[in-house]
């Protein structure tokens, strides 16, 4: 049977480690860390996950603020408001919730973060470090995956690592990090999605197989070969009459099954779900310590 991961112990933990620090700050009486994030329109799963982060802001002891804007907002309008926050000193961290309306222009809305700012590691600038091995803000669930890979001591160095999925915010950021020259990375990685033909090939020779699909139990147990470390980044609602809310969340992984040949796997919910929320918080110290020092210096 595999070893469970346990990601909201281990989010636990870094938020617990970040409000130690906030509050010896507070103690100093200097400011502290601060994160914005803007969203546009009313989606209610972006509304949901802007409510998330905010609250865990607070209850680290960071300053955090919601900006809601209509759904009628125009790109101008919201260009103009990152520029008010990227010359905010209270503010370190701004993070645009994702997807916006189809009348704004996405690549033009993170570009116009400022990098030093750029908590959630989208612009371009952030994504170009991240592929040439130089200091950047890692997207949150890459970094997340990254530090539980890290604290359960997996193996990362020559082994074999297939991720199955392509998305700028997850697949392709993991595969890059994972395969930099450095301790805890160092992988050969391949990269599988939607047009990849035969991918049981590809899963079946996994050491570390890292499930970033969007399909409910998509990998089997079949796919997989005895000892894998399963990372599964799902998260999918399935019908479930017998629950009050007549559904259920899981992963992209048949976790029943898979487990039982896993040597290690991340449950859904609570695996690194949990952590992106806590990789976010720690971005955005990350940013207030890069500021701030920028300042003394
Ligand atoms: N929408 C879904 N996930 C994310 C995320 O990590 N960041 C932002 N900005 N939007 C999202």
């Amino acid at each position: 049977m595999a070893i469970i991961i346990d990601g909201k112990k281990i989010a636990a933990e870094v938020r617990e480690e970040l409000k130690s620090k906030i509050k010896w700050l507070k103690s100093l009486n200097i400011r502290v860390p601060g994160l914005v994030t803007i969203m546009v329109g009313d989606n209610p799963a972006s509304q949901s996950y802007v409510t998330s982060k905010s609250k865990a802001c607070s209850e680290i002891g960071m300053l955090s603020k919601v900006e809601i804007l209509p759904v009628e907002t125009s790109e101008q309008q919201l260009l103009e408001m990152i520029d008010l926050y990227n010359s905010n000193d209270d503010y370190h961290g701004i993070l645009v919730q994702l997807p916006l309306p189809k009348h704004i222009n996405e690549n033009k809305v993170i570009e116009r973060i400022s990098p030093g700012k750029d908590v959630d590691g989208f612009h371009p600038i952030s994504v170009g470090n991240l592929v040439i091995g130089k200091d950047t803000f890692y997207p949150c669930t890459p970094n997340g995956i990254v530090e539980l890979i890290k604290r359960y001591k997996i193996e990362t160095s020559g082994k074999h690592v297939v991720v199955v999925g392509r998305s700028n915010i997850v697949g392709k950021p993991i595969a890059n990090m994972l395969l930099q020259k450095k301790e805890g990375a160092n992988a050969v990685v391949t990269i599988c999605h939607s047009a990849t033909k035969n991918l049981s090939l590809y899963t079946k020779s996994a050491d570390i197989l890292i499930a970033a699909i969007g399909k409910a139990n998509f990998i089997t147990a079949d796919m997989v070969k005895e000892g894998v470390a399963v990372i599964d980044v799902g998260i999918n609602r399935v019908e479930d009459v017998s629950l009050p809310k007549g559904y259920k969340i899981v992963g992209d992984v048949d976790y029943e099954n898979v487990s039982k040949k896993a040597s290690f796997i991340t449950p859904v919910p609570g695996g690194v779900g949990p952590m992106t929320i806590a990789m976010l918080l720690q971005n955005t110290f990350l940013a207030y310590i890069k500021i701030t020092k920028q300042k003394l210096d």
